[in-house]
């Protein structure tokens, strides 16, 4: 069966991990007997600039008759003062696919292949057993995405020149209903029962309302899957476990700003953020679930556009995609065993550097997807 994909490739690193990423379906394409109709798109800066805004309508309307959406990266810090903020792609864009398509879970696989072991910045002790997680955060509810959110009390400063405006109070709002709590939840039990069957939600119960409900829910939906193990955790607790016993961690669910703070730290152990690919989903619609899929890593304009950023995380998501959205697990496999042999065999990109680079093969983004393109 044929599946449409719509790539966007966005700003930064993203254009050219994304074509290595393009390059490796081709590969896995051929090698698999399946049908992929690749069809990129802009969306991001280079959108801004081409179309006048993050995410163009050609760019939604292909999204909209895609069966998934590859991702690469969008924002440019240096360029935020250019529009006002709620036209800057990770609102305009990014956000706004998440609400548009309903992908209320965000899913971050974050593991340390045992190759790699020597980039995880944790002494080997602490490492235990390994670091293999899943965060699973709400993405579609609240503390970003809450309606209420402004700022009050402006104040007009007159003094020399044009007269600036100071911002006196800020306010976002973190809403949740028991609905979008039990929906996360359910993914996540979901996943832990094809994992280690442990699942970890974290929350603020001793002082928040969201947390109190949140802790409720999960508490509920945990009992219609009695194998699977459920603690509960306060986030600051967790941050500090995360780096003390990271191997105690199977499946971690919470809401969407926890979760984007301790994945980007469970990232930091793994030693490169150019390693992991993330998953958006949401609901099952005739048997399939539509998703966006994307490195876990953003534009990176440091290294942009000299072939150095490592691919890896783009051509995982690729594979997340086939696996998540379109079912063809041994094809998803296919990849992700072409990447640990890759490792294996000492190809590396700069952000894999060990201590020294003895005994590694050090390679391009483009050499790097050629080598896993061949290994599959
Ligand atoms: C991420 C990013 C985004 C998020 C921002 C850009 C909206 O940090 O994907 O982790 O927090 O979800
Ligand atoms: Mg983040």
């Amino acid at each position: 069966m044929k599946r449409t994909v719509a790539a966007l490739a966005g700003d930064g690193i993203g254009p050219e991990v994304m074509r290595e990423a393009i390059k490796v379906l081709r590969a896995v394409e051929k090698a698999h007997g399946l049908r992929l109709d690749i069809q990129e798109a802009l969306v991001g800066w280079d959108a801004i600039d081409k179309e006048g805004k993050a995410l163009p309508d050609r760019t939604l309307a292909l999204c909209k008759e895609s069966d998934a959406i590859l991702f690469g990266a969008v924002g440019l810090q240096y360029r935020d003062s250019e529009v006002p903020k709620e036209k800057r792609p990770e609102r305009a864009a990014s956000l706004r696919l998440r609400r548009q398509f309903g992908l209320y879970a965000n899913l971050r696989p974050i593991k340390l292949p045992a190759e790699l072991a020597y980039g995880s910045p944790l002494r080997p002790e602490r490492l235990g057993d390994g670091i293999d997680l899943l965060v699973v955060r709400q993405a579609t509810g609240g503390l970003y995405n809450t309606a209420r959110k402004k700022t009050e009390a402006v104040l007009e400063v007159r003094g020399e020149g044009a007269p600036m405006q100071q911002v006196l109070r800020a306010v976002d709002t973190l809403s949740l209903t028991a609905s979008e709590i039990e929906r996360v939840a359910q993914m996540a039990f979901l996943a832990a029962t094809l994992r280690r069957r442990k699942v970890t939600s974290v929350d603020k119960a001793n002082i928040l309302e969201t947390s109190i409900l949140w802790r409720q829910v999960v508490t509920e939906a945990s009992r219609r899957f009695p194998d699977v193990t459920l603690e509960h955790m306060l986030v600051d607790t967790a941050a500090m476990q995360l780096v003390l016993r990271p191997d105690q961690f199977d499946v971690v669910v919470c809401e969407g700003m926890f979760g984007d703070i301790l994945a980007d730290e469970a990232a930091a152990l793994v030693g490169s953020l150019g390693l992991l690919p993330s998953a958006s989903l949401g609901a099952r619609h005739q048997g399939q679930v539509f998703g966006l899929y994307e490195p876990a890593g953003g534009t990176a304009p440091d290294i942009a556009g000299k072939n150095v950023a490592n691919p890896i995380a783009q051509i995982l998501a690729a594979a997340l995609m086939l696996r998540y959205s379109f079912g063809w697990q041994p094809a998803a496999q296919a990849i992700e065993d072409a990447v640990r042999k890759v490792l294996a065999a000492g190809y590396r990109t700069p952000d894999l550097r060990g201590p020294s680079t003895a005994g590694f093969r050090m390679v391009s983004t483009s050499e790097m997807g050629s080598a896993i393109a061949e290994a599959l």
